[in-house]
């Protein structure tokens, strides 16, 4: 029997803009239904741990035939899962990231997404992957918020104004619809006017520009951390206000009391437990990690025995139902995330339905 012809979608970063890649709103609901996923388990992710962020190539320190060397946000990765409930499908997102990129006009990191059929494994769209990426990524504290935020919280607090962190704070603001003011520290001017100018546009709220990162951080309801670069944003624990939801898309420097004092929340534990797992066999010691996992902070004090992870909870349990969420109006929550690819699956799912209702794309003959 002559094998049937496979056709690939191919869908271009315009293609999407055209069927809401950057609908906010709709992010959030489609990654709080993942979160329902993870809660159910009803889903994989690479590794024999089942949970593994992904498999990265480390370039090395000194010259070795024509491979690339280390540098600064330097590094290729693949991100594989397969996501259960309406999706049924397995999938990728792949990237390359080099801060150099900015010197050419290019983002940090330049990434693609692919779906696969998950019985056959037609990779049946192909697809440019940075605003899924980045929407996703954002919708993560969005869920957060909408979930373990303060109810009633006005402020958001924002550490970093690089593109992340514009849709973390629409993510909030989508989230809880009660935003009101958002306040943003960068060591930039013109990169907190960006944001500012963004979030004025697209939310219809306030923003303040300050000048440390204590003000950013002491009258937020909800903080959003996410900036680049070796410097991780210091932030002390005094300046935590009552009641506040404080999330880690970027790692901070924060004093281990912080995390005593906190009631700790994660996307998904065991995928941070993975990450322990791999800086403790890391050639270069446990500190290679603190360049991907945003989580490092805290992995590094449960692998020095100073938390119990007893103590993290998940936010798939929290929207599952099966876990309370916040006590009080007084708690203070920090929600730790890494970034997970069946985020990208499914707002890429959800998008390729679109343009294929729509007649997008430009169908591929795979053989
Ligand atoms: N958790 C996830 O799923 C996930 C996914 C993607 C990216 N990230 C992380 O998000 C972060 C931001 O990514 P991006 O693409 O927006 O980067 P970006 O380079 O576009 O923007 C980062 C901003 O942070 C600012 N900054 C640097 N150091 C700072 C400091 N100490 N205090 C305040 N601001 C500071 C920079 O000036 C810049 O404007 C990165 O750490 C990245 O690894 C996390």
């Amino acid at each position: 029997m002559p094998a049937p012809s496979v056709k690939t979608l191919l869908l271009s970063q315009d293609d999407l803009i055209r069927v809401g890649v950057q609908d906010m709103p709709e992010c959030v609901n489609v990654i709080e239904g993942v979160f329902e996923l993870l809660g159910k388990g009803d889903y994989m992710m690479g590794g024999p741990r089942e949970n593994e962020h992904g498999q990265m190539i480390w370039f090395p320190e000194e010259k070795r035939f024509n491979i690339p060397v280390t540098g600064p946000d330097r590094r290729f990765m693949a991100m594989i899962a397969y996501l259960g409930g309406e999706y049924n499908i397995c999938g990728e997102k792949w990237y390359g990231s080099n801060a150099e990129n900015k010197k050419k006009g290019l983002p940090r990191s330049i990434l693609t997404t692919i779906l696969n059929d998950a019985d056959t494994g037609i990779p049946f769209a192909i697809m440019s992957g940075n605003m899924i990426s980045a929407m996703r990524t954002g919708a993560v504290p969005g869920v957060a918020s909408r979930h373990l935020a303060r109810k009633g919280s006005r402020v958001v607090g924002a550490i970093g104004a690089g593109v992340i962190n514009k849709t973390c704070t629409l993510a909030i603001a989508a989230g809880l619809g009660t935003i009101e003011e958002a306040v943003i520290y960068d060591p930039f001017p013109a990169a907190s006017q960006s944001y500012a100018n963004e979030m004025k546009e697209k939310l219809g709220i306030k923003v303040r520009m300050v000048e440390t990162i204590r003000e950013a951080v002491e009258d937020a309801d909800v903080i959003t951390i996410a900036t680049s670069g070796e410097n991780f944003p210091r932030i002390e624990t005094e300046w935590l206000k009552k009641g506040v939801l404080l999330t880690m898309t970027g790692a901070a420097d924060m004093d281990e009391d912080a995390f005593h004092k906190c009631t700790l929340f994660a996307d998904n534990w065991k995928m941070h437990q993975a990450f322990i797992a791999d800086g403790n066999e890391h050639p270069k010691g446990f500190s290679a990690l603190e360049v991907i996992a945003p989580s490092y902070p805290l992995i590094k004090l449960v692998n020095e025995d100073k938390i119990d992870e007893k103590i993290i909870r998940n936010l798939g349990e929290v929207v599952l139902g099966t876990d309370p969420g916040r006590k009080d109006d007084d708690e203070q929550i920090i929600f730790v995330t890494g970034g997970m690819p069946v985020h990208d699956l499914a707002w890429g799912m959800t998008l390729y339905r679109k343009a294929v209702a729509k007649g997008l794309g430009q169908e591929f003959t795979f053989f």
